[in-house]
């Protein structure tokens, strides 16, 4: 629960910034995310407010997942997990490019707008218009009774607490686990077995303690980010699940320590941005354990040889990785599938450290809005 002081406003409870302060609160914001939400009988998901009968939800053909920002970055994990588990096809737009793009939407499609705030004129905008066209439009929202959750037809809440640094953390973690929710409700709907379900539900409940543990690599990133903090560009790169967390990582740092900074999926590095690397520019690696381990290792190493210096993320117990990167910090190992919630912490922590070593004010960032409500 979030402590309020007398005024009403959400205090600081003994951390500097509440950029700090929401980061540590992600292992309790997610046990919240989850609350209730977990069917052992059932071996699914179960949500409140979708207001859609089975028989609707069944026949959903594909999904849309919008937003913007970290918002945004969220979809592109809902995509995968989505597709991954449940199958259903998923495509990811940009609120502000989904309000006047006019795509075809077929019949049977479900829009999803994701949005921490619930006021982002884009999304809400984006939500309306297929509103409008017929289309069944659900919210993904933090904010209770916020514009979005109203305009749409149902949702899902968060309920992360209020979220007072400009720059999204523990909402992003608790959208990623929402839409893991989702993905294995939509999957016990059609393909996934029972025991599929059970053992995805396992894997739900570990991760807030896999969360709280990674949190304990933050005197390490301080570390890191000392070295680094004159930096005046920063590649953060990963493949799968942990591409959205490398365009994530990358959002963070340039928001609140306004240093540029690229997110790519790792393969893409040599179709340009291995033409910025040289000995300023570090490149961040999300190589955790998985499918692609061995191909973003490999990536890595080219970094090295053009001189680029190297921070990998990577599983506890990686035998290999401190070969190649010059620093290494490890995360707990958990299923693919939600590795995205895991890895992303120590990239929150190393935008936070190399701001305040910059001197930049990391809750209100400069240029920026905590919500967007003009275009
Ligand atoms: C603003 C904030 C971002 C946020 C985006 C979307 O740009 O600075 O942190 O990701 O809006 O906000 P929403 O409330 O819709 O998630």
């Amino acid at each position: 629960r979030q402590l309020e002081t007398e005024s009403g406003e959400v205090g600081l409870d003994g951390f500097d910034h509440y950029m700090l302060k929401e980061i540590y609160e992600q292992p309790e914001s997610l046990r919240n995310a989850m609350r209730g939400r977990l069917d052992d009988q059932n071996a699914t998901a179960v949500f409140g407010g979708l207001n859609l009968t089975p028989q609707q939800l069944r026949s959903v053909e594909r999904i849309i997942l919008t937003g913007c920002g970290t918002s945004w970055h969220s979809a592109l994990v809902g995509e995968y997990l989505i597709e991954e588990l449940a199958r259903i096809p998923v495509s990811v737009e940009y609120a502000s490019e989904l309000r006047y793009r006019n795509p075809p939407i077929e019949n049977n499609t479900l829009v999803f707008g994701i949005t921490q705030s619930g006021e982002t004129a884009d999304t809400l905008a984006a939500l309306n218009e297929t509103k409008r066209k017929g289309h069944r439009t659900l919210a993904i929202c933090n904010v209770v009774a916020s514009s979005i959750a109203q305009a749409a037809d149902g949702g899902v809440y968060l309920h992360a607490g209020p979220e007072i640094g400009v720059a999204s953390t523990k909402a992003y973690t608790s959208q990623c686990c929402v839409l893991a929710m989702l993905a294995l409700y939509f999957g016990r709907m059609r393909h996934l077995s029972f025991e599929g379900g059970q053992r995805l539900i396992e894997e739900l409940r570990l991760l807030p303690n896999a969360v709280q543990q990674a949190l304990t690599c933050n005197e390490q990133v301080k570390d890191v980010a000392k070295k680094y903090a004159s930096a005046n560009n920063v590649l953060y790169l990963g493949r799968q699940y942990n591409f959205p967390t490398a365009l994530e990582g990358a959002l963070k740092l340039k928001e609140i320590s306004y240093i540029h900074a690229e997110g790519y999926p790792a393969a893409e590095m040599k179709h340009g941005p291995i033409a910025l690397v040289d000995d300023a520019t570090p490149s961040v690696f999300i190589v955790p354990a998985g499918g692609t381990y061995d191909k973003v290792m490999a990536n890595m190493e080219e970094v090295k040889a053009r001189g680029g210096p190297v921070i990998a993320i990577a599983s506890e117990d990686d035998p290999h990785v401190h070969q190649i990167a010059d620093d290494v910090i490890h995360v707990p190992q958990v299923q693919q599938f939600l590795q995205p919630i895991v890895t992303v912490v120590p990239l929150q922590l190393l935008s936070y450290h190399i701001a305040l070593i910059r001197g930049c004010d990391v809750d209100k960032p400069r240029n920026l809005a905590k919500s967007v409500t003009v275009e």
